[in-house]
């Protein structure tokens, strides 16, 4: 089986190419990644040099080169690539219109040209807004995007659908519940409280930081993912969830607990703008269409994501110490003033 993992140098891109490689010898991977700030190819230094897989520099907003490599014949393509940073969307949302949106339909044009058999939408459960105390998404819930972010996802999974009903391309949409786990770029909510508590860093938790989110285990993503990529039906969307709801505020002091700092180190700052109050996926579609569901659960999932984050020290260290810093100053210039 031959296919294209767009995105693939990124966080759950790199898991899933990793996982695949390691559990279907029949699987070729080819991965097409702009390496832009969140792209690292170290996260794929275990299978470089494996001769099932292949990388690609460049962009799925690329028309020729993405028409060059389909040419050759894929089984299936799989899209991770996008922005994916909410705050970073409400700071300057053009990007996140190219590569989300226009870069979407220039996949779809292309495997539509030459009548790839599977393409999956790796999306997200922030396309159906923000939900109230009680209630979880299906997959039948309203699209209502807050976050430029959540609107460009959405933005391209109506182009995914339409693209589906128009012209009959097989295409899946995924929508999964917040990831967590090794290799997550430090500007993600766990990364950054873990990687700031390693070094006795605040950890700025945004207004009252009872905002919830469901969290899920990036292996448990995968999973479902290689399985949706096998069984998964052609115009079906699949939501993918953890049944892990857990405020921020919680989610911090998990992880001071267990690395044993201070609550002192949590530092209450500015709410960011539009906050989606709580997420919660209902995942019964896939888990009984499919049989899946998640299989680590969150406390041991964390814990295990801690560890990882402290005996990786290189891997953080010079990402937070690269042009990533001038980001953390944009945004959270004066943390060490907000009331500790
Ligand atoms: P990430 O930011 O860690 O990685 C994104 C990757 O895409 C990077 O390697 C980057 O270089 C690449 N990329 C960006 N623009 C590109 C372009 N134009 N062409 C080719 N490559 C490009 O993101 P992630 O957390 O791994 O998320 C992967 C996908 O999963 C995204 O589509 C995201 O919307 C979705 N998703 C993420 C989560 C989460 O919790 N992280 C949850 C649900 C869905
Ligand atoms: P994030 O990891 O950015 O994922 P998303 O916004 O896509 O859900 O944030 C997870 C939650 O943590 C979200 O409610 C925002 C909050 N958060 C903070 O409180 N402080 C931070 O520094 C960050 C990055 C996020």
């Amino acid at each position: 089986m031959r296919i294209l993992v767009t995105g693939g140098a990124g966080f759950i891109g790199s898991n899933f190419i990793r996982h695949l490689l390691a559990t279907d010898p029949a699987a070729h991977v080819v991965n097409l990644d702009k390496l832009t700030y969140a792209g690292n190819l170290e996260n794929l230094t275990a299978i470089e040099r494996d001769p099932r897989y292949r990388f690609v520099k460049g962009s799925i907003g690329d028309a020729v080169l993405v028409d060059a490599l389909l040419k050759d014949g894929f089984d299936a393509v799989i899209n991770f690539a996008a922005e994916s940073h909410v705050d970073r969307s409400i700071q300057d949302a053009r990007a996140f219109v190219e590569t989300n949106v226009v870069g979407t339909q220039t996949l779809l044009e292309a495997c539509r040209r030459y009548r790839v058999p599977r393409m999956m939408q790796v999306s997200t459960d922030e396309v159906y807004g923000s939900l109230g105390p009680s209630g979880r998404f299906t997959e039948d819930s309203p699209l209502h995007p807050n976050s430029p972010y959540a609107a460009s996802k959405a933005a391209a999974d109506l182009l995914v659908s339409a693209s589906f009903r128009t012209y009959g391309l097989p295409v899946i949409i995924t929508r999964s519940s917040n990831n967590y786990g090794p290799y997550q770029f430090p500007e993600k909510a766990i990364p950054l409280f873990i990687t700031n508590a390693l070094v006795g860093e605040p950890l700025p938790i945004y207004g009252d930081g009872l905002q919830v989110r469901d969290w899920l285990h990036v292996q448990d993503h995968c999973e479902a993912l290689a399985l949706i990529l096998r069984s998964g039906v052609a115009g079906e969307m699949y939501n993918i969830g953890g049944s892990s709801e857990r405020a921020n505020l919680d989610v911090a002091r998990l992880i001071l607990g267990t690395l044993g700092k201070p609550e002192t180190l949590i530092a209450h700052v500015t709410d960011r703008l539009g906050h989606d109050r709580r997420y919660a996926i209902n995942a019964s579609k896939i888990e009984q269409a499919l049989g899946w569901k998640p299989r680590i659960p969150f406390e041991a999932g964390l814990k295990d994501t801690i560890r990882w984050y402290e005996s990786h020290p290189t891997w953080w260290t010079r990402i937070k110490e690269g042009a990533y810093r001038e980001y953390y100053r944009k945004t959270y210039g004066n943390l060490s003033r907000v009331s500790l």
